[in-house]
């Protein structure tokens, strides 16, 4: 946690984006905690943000500069972090010898450095949001949408030592967890940060509501969300954490607890398979009005993004059903959202978050080189597997990227042949 020795007295006054501090990151950048990734530069910036009541509070991101960087262009990528522990930020996850709850504890921030490289690849400059806030509050999508708004102004503001254009083309990118908090920044653009010219956002593995998860992962290999995110939740709401005193069993309360503790893959391992409903004395806890105000306001779904978007999603995704992402897609197009919405047959919530890299990677090319998106919504299905000829090469560049960087060689668009 590398907020509190930072945090500078009055900084709530200051403006939404504004810089409290920076430094490079003092164990460097590495793959898997072991492998560095040769950088040109990397930055650690503190900015001011806005947590889900209109507080004033602070977040950390993570600026990566490759070599041979085109300062015009910024992706800001949201990682799935899906946890109640502040120590599975990605700006500690990503540092040399981080290691939270065991070796396996932060593979799965730390595997999306892959995907970061891709576009670290093609020269962007790339901004990672600790985009849960100081507390971790998962599911706080309110807090998350202004903290990936917050981070897009702290990275325009800090030209002075990064080089980052003062006005290059931007756009967001996150699967699950992270499409929840890059969609949250798309719908909440117009009225928080107007001034931000973003030009698009790819949101894969969509979760646009929240209730239907906790029974349709109960039971089975996602069970440690659901923990997760009540921990998540009440890390921010109070009216959630009165909910766990009230209905928790007692005996049962230390095991739940433990998601404070534990990052994704912790929890997964932690309660896979188990029976969520044995944590609590009535199985009505998530339908009370308490429950329903919080996890209603942090649904996707509420304002229309005027940004366009990318929407990919397996159709056998196995958290959160296809047919809410369609409802949401129709809400936003028929509010004006140009969204170009591809759905797959092959492929589950997890092998969808690789699968879907590569159209996702070849869309957030078009918008950063202006290419213009058609201004009608459009839906198409597709197979996609590894013999498709754009998985196959884009996904050959990950693998290349994370073999370049076991090797420890520079990774920019020099290294692409
Ligand atoms: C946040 O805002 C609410 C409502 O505006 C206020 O009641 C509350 O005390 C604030 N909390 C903190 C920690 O400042
Ligand atoms: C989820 O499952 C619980 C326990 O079986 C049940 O009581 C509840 O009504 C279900 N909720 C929804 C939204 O289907
Ligand atoms: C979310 O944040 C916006 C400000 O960006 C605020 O106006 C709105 O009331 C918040 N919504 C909820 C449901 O908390
Ligand atoms: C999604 O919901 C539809 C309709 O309720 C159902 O037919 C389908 O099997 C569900 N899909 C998955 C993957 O659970």
């Amino acid at each position: 946690m590398i907020i509190k020795s930072l945090i500078v007295a009055g900084y709530e006054s200051e403006a939404p984006g504004t810089i409290l501090a920076y430094r490079a990151p003092p164990g460097g950048i590495a793959a898997f905690s072991a492998a560095t990734v040769n950088l040109d530069a990397a930055w650690q910036v503190l900015y001011r943000t806005t947590d889900s009541f209109g507080n004033a509070s602070a977040t950390v991101t993570t600026i990566l500069i490759p070599h041979n960087a085109d300062y015009t262009k910024l992706l800001s990528y949201q990682v799935a972090e899906d946890a109640a522990d502040p120590n599975c930020a990605p700006s500690y996850a990503f540092q040399k010898s981080a290691a939270t709850d065991g070796a396996l504890g932060l593979i799965l921030p730390q595997a999306e450095l892959l995907l970061i490289e891709t576009a670290l690849a093609r020269g962007w400059v790339v901004t990672v949001p600790d985009h849960l806030g100081p507390k971790s509050t998962f599911l706080a999508n309110n807090l998350s949408g202004h903290a990936v708004l917050d981070n897009v102004r702290a990275a325009l503001a800090s030209s002075k030592f990064t080089k980052i254009s003062t006005d290059p083309t931007i756009t967001l990118w996150g699967y699950s967890g992270g499409s929840l908090a890059s969609g949250f920044a798309a719908e909440l653009h117009a009225s928080y940060a107007p001034e931000l010219k973003i030009a698009g956002a790819a949101l894969g593995g969509t979760v646009p509501l929240i209730l239907p998860v906790i029974n349709q992962t109960n039971k089975g290999a996602f069970t440690g969300l659901i923990p997760a995110g009540i921990m998540g939740l009440s890390n921010e709401y109070p009216s959630i954490a009165q909910l766990l005193q009230e209905y928790l069993l007692p005996a049962k309360k230390a095991e739940f607890n433990k998601a404070a503790s534990k990052c994704l893959t912790g929890d997964i391992i932690e309660y896979l398979g188990q029976d969520v409903y044995s944590y609590v004395s009535d199985p009505g806890i998530f339908e009370t009005p308490a429950a329903l105000q919080v996890l209603n306001a942090n649904n996707m779904g509420q304002h229309a993004p005027t940004i366009p978007l990318l929407v990919y999603k397996s159709i056998n995704d196995e958290i959160s059903n296809v047919t809410y992402t369609d409802d949401l897609v129709s809400y936003y197009c028929n509010a004006g959202t140009s969204v170009e919405y591809k759905k797959d047959y092959l492929s589950e919530h997890g092998t969808m978050a690789v699968l879907g890299a590569p159209d996702a990677i070849m869309w957030l090319e078009d918008r950063m080189r202006g290419v213009p998106v058609d201004s009608k919504c459009t839906t198409s299905s597709t197979f996609t597997s590894l013999l498709d000829p754009n998985t196959l090469v884009l996904l050959g560049e990950v693998l290349v990227n994370s073999l370049l960087d076991l090797l420890g060689a520079p990774v920019g668009p020099i290294m692409i042949g």
